[in-house]
């Protein structure tokens, strides 16, 4: 991650949502967490950070779903990491922090992590300084799994519970619908709902996909593995899923995380609009969104 050494009065970052275009549960560790391979992705899509220098430390939250996660501020994510980060530099300062909640909540799409990767991100840039890289991958894992993938925010194959993180370089142009039903969904109880656990890894993988239809046709091989699990808990996944992949344009249609939002890939952004506009006809409540990766 390349950080800037300059001091800045006002910092904006986005916090794009992670994208999960397969995930193959491979293990379990003893305290319980769950190995993973997967391939991610990091459309321009998410919550926004604002940081500036103010008085006292404090959170403000606003956007579309601010008020799913209002409550007491110490317990948010964003707060955690501007605390984490403040004890782990030398020239941290009161910050006034703005958290822009355009992403739903406990949706499978990285909201909380991307957000308190962003926050780490953004007072890097504000206070002028940042421990040494593995030193932040360390602090952000302690985070969250999620974390550390959501600094980088590029498409990349991640291993062990998210800590092994291989960029996939020559990755090709296209785009994404994402949709969520506006079901919540408990990333716990989904982990727990898997009956097996020490899946495949992913198939070998090339070494350049040539095209987004080279990547689709690839990850028809792969899956998400607690896109069943899901189900179960959430039977309209499956009527999101179908209406994705009937849509003439969509190369591959499949759940990300542990749910419930699903995507389809495309190869052109006009392709995923047009996906997105007539989605929001038929169901003007979904979450609904269109964007390049
Ligand atoms: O790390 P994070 O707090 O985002 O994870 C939320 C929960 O999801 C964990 O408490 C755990 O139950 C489950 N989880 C898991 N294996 C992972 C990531 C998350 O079991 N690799």
């Amino acid at each position: 991650m390349t950080l800037e050494d300059t001091k800045a009065a006002r910092v904006e970052e986005l916090a794009r949502a992670k994208v999960n275009l397969a995930l193959h549960i491979t293990g379990q560790r003893e305290d319980g967490y769950h190995l993973l391979d997967s391939l991610v992705v990091f459309p321009k899509v998410g919550d926004r950070i604002t940081v500036e220098a103010a008085p006292d430390l404090s959170l403000q939250i606003t956007g579309d779903f601010a008020e799913k996660i209002q409550g007491d501020p110490s317990d948010n994510l964003v707060y955690k990491a501007a605390q984490l980060l403040a004890e782990h530099v030398p020239n941290a300062s009161s910050t006034r922090i703005e958290l822009e909640k355009s992403l739903p909540v406990a949706a499978g799409i990285g909201g909380g992590s991307a957000d308190a990767a962003a926050t780490l991100r953004a007072l890097a840039k504000l206070w002028g300084t940042s421990p040494a890289p593995t030193d932040l991958a360390r602090l952000s894992l302690s985070l969250g799994a999620d974390v550390p993938m959501c600094l980088e925010e590029k498409p990349a194959r991640i291993r062990g519970i998210g800590e092994i993180i291989e960029p996939v370089t020559d990755f090709p142009s296209g785009a994404i619908v994402l949709v969520n039903p506006m079901i919540e969904i408990s990333t716990p109880t989904i982990f727990r709902a898997l009956e097996k656990k020490d899946n495949a890894p992913l198939p070998e993988m090339p070494e350049e996909f040539e095209s987004m239809k080279a990547l689709a046709s690839w990850l028809k091989s792969c899956r998400n593995d607690l896109q069943k699990p899901a189900i179960s808990q959430a039977s309209e996944i499956s009527e999101v899923l179908d209406l994705l992949a009937s849509q003439p344009d969509t190369l591959l249609a499949r759940m990300s995380g542990s749910g419930a939002t699903c995507f389809a890939l495309c190869e052109t952004l006009k392709d995923a609009q047009s996906i997105a506009t007539h989605l929001q006809d038929l169901h003007s409540d979904w979450w609904i969104r269109a964007a390049e990766v």
